[in-house]
This record gives structure tokens, sequence and C-alpha cells, in this order.
């Protein structure tokens, strides 16, 4: 049961792979608010055919496009607006992606076209997107652009690879980028860093079942989940957010101001 949350809002949602994923949860989640919204994705994820799903039940059209192409997203923003008759108030960017973690390249021995084909889907993108909306003048005042990230860009986890630098990179851009966009047109630009949660791209980091254990165990109210995620994403596109910006917001049952909790001590006792 939604609350209206987002009624009237036009919207973009990037990344709904499978009902795994985040965007997923935050689609839906934005329908029941009354939002519409396209939904995107690249095309070769496209192939797997079960956006179309997702596309039916909320009522959307699908348009791809590979994030890291400015000709795929200056199409996909012109149509968007055109099939959702206006200018944007809303901008999911879920995308993440390391071709050094696919292929099982420990973090110092990278293959450094995979790290920049990984940091240029991963976090260029995000850039991508906001410098093609602002040229296209396509967000309305008081809009609000969110991307999805994790605390390995501020702190070591060391199976997460070199994507801790291609989110610390995100994390600045939505900083600079959110500087610029809100003293031009009011729109502004967050990082949510989200809990570790079972989905396509958190299961190919390496030990991810003992690791979501372990933060499950470092968190005072638990491990965040996806569904929760897209709450919160919702929230931040609502209009009861409209003065944060720049921020990069922890959404993680309190894991990243924890040092240590009972639980884990208590593993240590013998
Ligand atoms: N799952 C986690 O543990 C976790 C934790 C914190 C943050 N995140 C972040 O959440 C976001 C969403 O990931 P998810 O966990 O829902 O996994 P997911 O695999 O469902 O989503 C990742 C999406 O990125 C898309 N993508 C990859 N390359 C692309 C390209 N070139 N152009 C357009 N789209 C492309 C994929 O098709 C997929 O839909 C990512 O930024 C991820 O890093 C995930």
């Amino acid at each position: 049961m939604g609350n209206n949350l987002l009624k009237g809002k036009r919207g973009i949602i990037f990344g709904a792979l499978n009902e795994q994923s985040i965007a997923w949860k935050v689609a839906e989640r934005a329908h029941e608010e009354g939002a519409t919204f396209v939904l995107t994705n690249a095309p070769i994820a496209m192939r797997m055919g079960e956006i179309n799903n997702l596309a039916e039940k909320t009522g959307s059209k699908v348009i791809p496009a590979d994030a890291t192409s400015v000709e795929d997203l200056e199409k996909l923003i012109s149509e968007s607006m055109e099939i959702l008759g206006g200018k944007i108030d809303f901008i999911l960017h879920s995308i993440g992606m390391s071709v050094n973690v696919r292929k099982g390249r420990h973090y110092t021995d990278e293959n450094y076209d995979f790290t920049m084909k990984g940091l240029d889907v991963s976090a260029l993108s995000f850039h991508k997107v906001m410098q093609t909306s602002k040229k296209l003048d396509a967000m309305n005042e008081w809009g609000s652009i969110v991307a999805l990230t994790y605390i390995a860009a501020q702190r070591v986890f060391p199976d997460y690879n070199d994507m801790a630098d291609n989110k610390s990179y995100l994390e600045s851009i939505a900083r600079s980028f959110g500087y610029h966009y809100g003293v031009s047109d009011k729109v502004r630009v967050n990082t949510i860093s989200q809990s570790p949660t079972m989905t396509t791209a958190g299961s190919g980091v390496k030990g991810f079942n003992e690791f979501i254990n372990f933060s499950e165990s470092m968190s005072p109210l638990g491990n965040a989940d996806a569904g929760a995620c897209a709450d919160y994403c919702i929230a931040m596109f609502s209009d009861l957010t409209r003065y944060v910006t720049m921020q990069n917001l922890f959404h993680d049952g309190g894991f990243s101001n924890t040092g240590v909790t009972q639980e884990v001590i208590e593993k240590f006792s013998s």
C-alpha cells in the first residue's frame, strides 16, 4: 500500500536485472507510490528478458541503454521525457560491475583494461548520466538523483577488490556534481551506502555468504534488505528530503558506526 509519496513524479530507473535487483524493488515501490518511470538496462542484460515482466507490472516502457555510452544516454533521456510527458523528477543509478572481480583477478594483479571498464560502468557512468541530463535540461527543480554504493569506499574489505575504488570515485562524483547541479537547477544528488544484499552483482564477490553473515552480526539492526533499501530510495525521491544533497547516506542497520558487537565478541570467547 502506497502513500502517494511520488504522485505525479516522473523517473528513470537504471539496473533492474531480475527480482533480486535493488532497482527492481525500487521500481515496484515507486509504482506503489504513484510515480511513472522508464526502466533501462544495458542491451546485453535485456536479452534475459525479465525486465519486461517488471515493465508490465508497473505500466512502464523499457529503453535499452549502455550507461557508458553518452549517445545511448542522450536517446534514453530525451525519449523518456517524451514518453513520460515532461521533465524528470528522479533518477536511480543502480549499476555496478568489475571485470577484475568477474575474472578472479587479485587486487594486486589488476588487468588495467578490466579496471578501466569497471570504472566506466560503475562510476563514470554516473557522471555521464548527470552531464547528459543537465545538457538536455531534463531535470525538474528539486529533482533527486541517487546512486547506490558500499562502505568499501571508506574502509578496506579485501575481496571487494577494485569495486572499492570505483565506489570512492562514484561517491566523489555525487558530491562534486551535486554542488553544480544544486546551484544551477536545485537538483539534489546523493549516494546510498547499502548493506551487503544477495543479488547478482553482490553474489559475484568472493566469500559473499560468509560476508553477509559477518555484516549481520556487526549491525545492531541487522543487514538492511533490498526492500528496505527501496523504501529509503523512495524517501530520497520524495519531497520530504528536499534539502538533503551531496551526501553519502548509510543504510546499513548501524554497521558503519559499530566497532564491535557482543555477538561477535562472544565468537572469540574461549
Ligand atoms: N548487492 C549488494 O551487496 C550491494 C551493496 C551495496 C551496494 N550495491 C550496489 O547496488 C547497485 C545495484 O546492484 P544489485 O546488487 O541490485 O545487483 P544487480 O546485478 O541486480 O544490478 C547491477 C545492474 O548493473 C547493470 N549494468 C551493468 N553494466 C551496465 C551498463 N554498461 N549499462 C547499464 N547497466 C549496466 C546490470 O545489468 C544490472 O542490472 C550497484 O551499484 C551495486 O554496487 C550492492
